[in-house]
């Protein structure tokens, strides 16, 4: 079965609810949708332990053989100051042995973010979270104008990719929008 990894790093859980709605059009789509978020930061003198594999959500940790097995990728931030969120680009700066190998060359991959107004970021989050994707070689979809939910939007959602403005729950476009990445992802991450 095609294996979509959401990787998300999310606090208060908006980037969650998205990841769970891409992780919904992943499964119409027929594909498995493997959900994985990033620890929090630590202050630098508190100690490091070991013994903690999931966050406060209930959310697993992600590995890097998560990513090496994968057939395709959603990465999700909320802004922190217009780019993305500092643990998921700590653990990005993990993977240079992937770099290395090109492991993930050719893998479809997307984007999704939130933020707490209109012009917190929507865009900026995605297209920091994009380069790093780029520069492993992966393929970056956002999110087509045949999109009813880019004509719609008062709220989140964008052409590089579905995002949230949590001043309200998802809106309903905004979950549409995220459905529809899950399901554009699988379509192009199937190899037969
Ligand atoms: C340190 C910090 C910086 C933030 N910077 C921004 C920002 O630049 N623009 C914005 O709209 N929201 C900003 N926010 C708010 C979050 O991005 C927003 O509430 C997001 O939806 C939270 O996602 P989460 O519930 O998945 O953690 C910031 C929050 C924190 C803690």
């Amino acid at each position: 079965m095609t294996q979509i990894l959401v990787l998300f790093y999310s606090r208060t859980g908006h980037i969650a609810d998205l990841a769970e709605a891409i992780a919904t059009g992943i499964e119409l789509g027929d594909g498995e949708a493997k959900l994985r978020t990033v620890p929090n930061l630590r202050p630098a003198s508190e100690p490091v332990t070991d013994d903690t594999f999931e966050n406060e959500l209930g959310y697993l940790f992600v590995t890097k053989d998560d990513l090496r097995e994968c057939d395709g990728l959603a990465l999700g931030s909320p802004s922190r100051f217009g780019t993305m969120a500092a643990p998921l680009k700590g653990f990005l700066e993990t993977t240079s042995d992937l770099w290395l190998s090109g492991a993930m060359i050719d893998k479809p991959a997307a984007v999704f973010a939130s933020a707490s107004s209109l012009h917190g970021g929507h865009e900026s989050v995605l297209q920091s979270m994009m380069t790093p994707l780029l520069h492993h070689g992966m393929v970056v979809m956002g999110c087509p104008y045949s999109d009813p939910g880019l004509a719609a939007t008062e709220g989140g959602g964008t052409p590089y990719g579905p995002t949230h403005l949590d001043a309200e729950k998802l809106r309903p476009h905004e979950k549409d929008m995220a459905v529809r990445l899950g399901q554009r992802l699988v379509k192009w991450s199937r190899h037969d």
